[in-house]
């Protein structure tokens, strides 16, 4: 599957590119609230890998964060984020992705994470393992706080929640050698898959921001985990990060510690 997931997000990259490189106009609008965009060109990329997809597997679903459900009911249910880190993109900033998950009744079997601006290509696949430009990755080795770079994100934030992660961050930070905020959800798992962070965390995310990337950061020998250290994320909330960097992470999400 990793060949046809992989030939999509290049050509949906390609779509993405025009845009970003202004080829083409990108009218950029907000969604829910104000800091919650969506650009012609989320549209356009979208529109791209449904359609390049819907050639080959004409009887599968979809989820789209642009366009919602879509196609026939089938156990096969193709989950995408067509730009990844939308804030960065109509800036001009280049960690932004394409996230492509393909679900086999809800369970996440493969999945791509491209950044055409960064030309990284991450893939993962059940029974294959996890890829960064066709090259095997793993998770660091990482195993103490105080050496570990890592990355989260403020989706809690621009949803307007009173409980979100600043209390976190602020317990976190002190303790963690680095911290970078890029914006991309689906980038931040891979690079943790990659070995690039040594952990990532976040509240406040959707399916198609994860789906693809929490795969491949499993497959890399990552532990992927809600705050309470279960598996319903990204509802409760993502971790992820060598399976002993996970365990130390967790107290700060416990109750008490906030
Ligand atoms: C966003 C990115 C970002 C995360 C935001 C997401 P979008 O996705 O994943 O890293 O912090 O919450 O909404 O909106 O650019 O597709
Ligand atoms: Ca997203
Ligand atoms: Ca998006």
């Amino acid at each position: 599957m990793i060949p046809f997931l992989e030939s999509v997000v290049k050509r949906a990259g390609a779509e993405a590119m025009a845009y970003f490189n202004h080829s083409r106009e990108n009218a950029v609008t907000s969604k829910k609230n104000r800091n919650d965009l969506v650009s012609a060109a989320d549209k356009a990329v979208e529109k791209v890998i449904i359609g390049a997809i819907r050639e080959r597997y004409p009887e599968d679903a979809f989820f789209g964060e642009e366009s919602g459900r879509s196609g026939t009911v089938s156990e096969y249910c193709w989950v995408i984020d067509p730009i990844d880190g939308t804030q960065s993109f109509v800036k001009n900033h280049p960690f932004f992705s394409i996230s492509v998950a393909l679900q086999k009744n809800g369970r996440t079997i493969a999945g791509s994470v491209y950044a055409p601006a960064l030309g990284l290509l991450f893939s993962g696949e059940t029974g294959r393992g996890a890829f960064e430009n066709g090259i095997p990755i793993r998770v660091s080795d990482c195993r103490c706080l105080s050496e570990a770079a890592c990355s989260t994100g403020f989706a809690c934030i621009r949803a307007g929640l009173k409980k979100n992660n600043l209390a976190y961050f602020n317990a976190i930070v002190p303790e963690i050698r680095d911290i970078k905020r890029c914006g991309s959800a689906a980038l931040d798992l891979c690079f943790v898959a990659s070995g690039r962070y040594d952990a990532y965390w976040e509240l406040c995310l959707q399916e198609y921001d994860i789906a693809a990337g929490a795969l491949i950061c499993s497959l890399a020998g990552g532990r992927v985990c809600d705050l309470e250290g279960g598996a319903n994320y990204p509802e409760k909330g993502i971790l992820c990060g060598n399976p002993a960097l996970v365990r130390c992470f967790l107290p700060f999400f416990q109750e008490k510690s906030r």
